[in-house]
């Protein structure tokens, strides 16, 4: 998955991929949803997607389809799976930060998501 993630350009120096992905796992309130492919002699991982419900709006993390399997539909497969888990816990509203020049702008522009004129403000817990 951390591969994945790292070929995918979505893993920074300042975030711990491997604690994300396990306290994701941890919490009844996220989970992460993989994609898989036939491959010669069984599956192999081509996407996932982490997704959480803060009983406010639910979010999305970490949206990555291998570089050779994009344009076939996957993204848009994991997106709406990060749905239906958001819909089944009573969230109403789905909503991710994504750097702007990424070009996945134009993927949830796609999809229906919207821009939102917000700024976004964080800072590191001690
Ligand atoms: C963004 C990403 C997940 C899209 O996955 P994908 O499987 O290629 O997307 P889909 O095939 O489901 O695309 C659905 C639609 O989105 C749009 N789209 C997808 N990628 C696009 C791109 N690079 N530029 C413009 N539109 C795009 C198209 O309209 C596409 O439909 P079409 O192929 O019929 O034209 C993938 O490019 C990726 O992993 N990018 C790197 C990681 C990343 O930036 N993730 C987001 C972090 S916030």
């Amino acid at each position: 998955m951390i591969a994945l993630w790292e070929a995918c350009g979505l893993t920074r120096p300042w975030n711990d991929p491997q604690r994300d992905f396990a306290l994701a796992l941890a919490s009844g309130a996220s989970t992460v949803l993989v994609a898989r492919v036939p491959v010669l002699g069984g599956e192999a991982l081509a996407g996932s997607v982490m997704t959480g419900f803060d009983g406010h709006r639910g979010w999305v993390y970490y949206l990555a389809v291998a570089p050779g399997h994009r344009r076939k539909g996957l993204g848009r497969a994991l997106m709406a799976g990060a749905e239906a888990w958001l819909r089944e816990r009573g969230a109403p509203k789905i909503q991710l930060m994504v750097r702007e020049e990424n070009e996945a702008v134009a993927f949830y522009e796609a999809l229906g998501l919207e821009r939102q004129k917000v700024v976004t403000l964080g800072r590191f817990l001690d």
